[in-house]
C-alpha cells in the first residue's frame, strides 16, 4: 500500500503529480495563499528592490516539505521579472558545478538552490564570496606555484530552500539577508487551497468534501492538492465525478488516512511511545528503531505534524504523548499512573 502522506513521496505516478504540482502552482504573490506575514514583508522587500532597481537580498525559505517553498521561489521571480535557475546541494557535487552556473548569471537573476543544506562544504566555500562580494575566487594550478584569481560576478539572489534548517551551517545561514520560515496552514487556507485546486483541476465538490480533504491534509497544500486527485478518481470510478463529503470520507478511509490526517505510521509511532514507553519520554533516534521508519522522515514529517496537532510533547529527554493521543488512539490516560 502506498504511504500517501509523505510528502515528499514519490508515487508511482510522480510524473502525474509533478504536471499537476505545476499546474495548480499560485504565479503571483496574491495568488500565493495563506502564510499572511512572509508574503508582507517579501513585498516590501521586492518592492524597495525595483525602486532602488537593486536585485533583492538573498533569501532563505525554510520549512516542511510540501508547504510552499519551491513554489514561492516561482512567485518571487515572476514578482520582480527576474529570470530563476533552478538546482539543488545534491546536484551540486563539486566547487566547478557551482561555478559554471554562478559565471552565465545575468544582473537581476535568481538562483534557486533546493535542499541546500545538502551541499557539500567544498561547494558551500565556494557560495560564500559569491553571496557576500559577487565574486569567484578560483585557485589556478597546484602547489606553490599556485594563484587565487578573482572574478566578478553580476548582482543577483540566491534563494535557498531546506526542510532542516538546523544543519545548516551558521556562515551560510548568516549570508542571508533574510530568512522566512513557512508554517503549517490554517484549515481555512486549505480550504481555498482545495477550492482553487478544484476550479482548476474542472473537480466539482461541495461544502463538506471541501471540510473533508481540508482536515485531513495535515495544514499542508501538497498533501491537499494529493488527497483532492485520489479522491477525484475514487468518485469517477464509484460516483458520478461530483465530491460530497461521504464520497471524500469513505475515499479517505480506504486509503487509511484518519479524520485527522493520521496514517498508520502516526498511530504506530504513538502507540509505541504510549504501549512500550509508558508515553514517554522517549528519543526520536530510538522511535525510529522501535517503529522501524527512517529517522529523517519522523524527524521532518510525522514529529511537527503530532507536535502541531497536540499529541505530542518536547520535553528535554523526548517526546511525550498527551492525553490528546490517548483519548485518539482509544487509550486511557489515567491507567499511566
Ligand atoms: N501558499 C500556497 N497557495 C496555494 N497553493 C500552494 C501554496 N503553497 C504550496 N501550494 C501547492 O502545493 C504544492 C507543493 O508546494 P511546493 O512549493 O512544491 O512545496 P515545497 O517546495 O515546500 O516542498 C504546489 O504545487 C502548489 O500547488
Ligand atoms: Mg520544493
Amino acid at each position: 500500500m502506498p504511504r500517501l502522506i509523505d510528502p515528499e513521496l514519490v508515487e508511482n505516478n510522480s510524473q502525474e503529480e509533478a504536471i499537476v504540482d505545476e499546474t495548480l502552482r499560485p504565479q503571483s504573490l496574491a495568488e500565493y495563499i495563506g502564510q499572511a506575514g512572509v508574503k508582507a514583508n517579501l513585498d516590501i522587500l521586492m518592492k524597495a528592490a525595483k525602486q532602488r532597481n537593486e536585485a533583492i537580498d538573498h533569501v532563505l525559505l525554510y520549512g516542511g516539505p510540501g508547504l510552499g517553498k519551491t513554489t514561492l521561489a516561482h512567485v518571487i521571480a515572476n514578482e520582480l521579472g527576474a529570470s530563476l535557475r533552478i538546482t539543488s546541494g545534491p546536484a551540486l557535487e563539486k566547487p566547478g558545478d557551482l561555478a559554471a552556473i554562478l559565471t552565465n548569471l545575468n544582473p537581476g537573476d535568481i538562483l534557486f538552490i533546493d535542499e541546500i543544506h545538502r551541499l557539500p562544504r567544498a561547494v558551500e566555500e565556494v557560495l560564500y564570496p559569491a553571496m557576500e562580494d559577487f565574486a569567484l575566487d578560483i585557485v589556478i594550478g597546484k602547489g606553490p606555484s599556485a594563484k587565487m584569481l578573482r572574478i566578478d560576478l553580476p548582482r543577483f539572489t540566491i534563494i535557498g530552500a531546506t526542510t532542516r534548517v538546523s544543519l545548516l551551517s551558521s556562515p551560510l545561514r548568516d549570508r542571508f539577508g533574510v530568512s522566512h520560515h513557512l508554517d503549517f496552514y490554517t484549515l481555512e487556507d486549505l480550504d481555498k487551497i482545495i477550492r482553487r485546486s478544484a476550479r482548476i483541476l474542472s473537480v466539482k465538490l461541495d461544502d463538506a468534501a471541501t471540510e473533508a480533504l481540508a482536515s485531513r491534509a495535515r495544514r499542508t497544500p501538497r498533501l491537499a492538492n494529493r488527497l483532492l486527485r485520489r479522491v477525484r478518481d475514487y468518485s469517477e470510478v464509484k460516483g458520478d465525478g461530483a465530491l460530497t463529503g461521504e464520497l471524500c470520507n469513505s475515499a479517505l478511509d480506504l486509503l487509511e488516512i484518519d479524520q485527522l490526517g493520521l496514517d498508520r505510521v502516526d498511530r504506530k509511532i504513538l502507540e509505541v511511545i504510549i504501549d512500550k514507553f509508558s508515553g514517554g519520554p522517549v528519543g526520536v533516534a530510538t522511535l525510529a528503531a522501535a517503529t522501524g521508519e527512517d529517522l529523517a522522515t519522523i524527524e521532518e514529517v510525522y514529529e511537527p505534524y503530532l507536535l502541531q496537532i497536540g499529541f505530542l510533547d518536547r520535553t528535554p529527554r523526548g517526546r511525550t504523548a498527551t492525553p490528546h493521543a490517548y483519548k485518539h488512539l482509544g487509550r486511557d490516560y489515567q491507567q499511566k499512573f
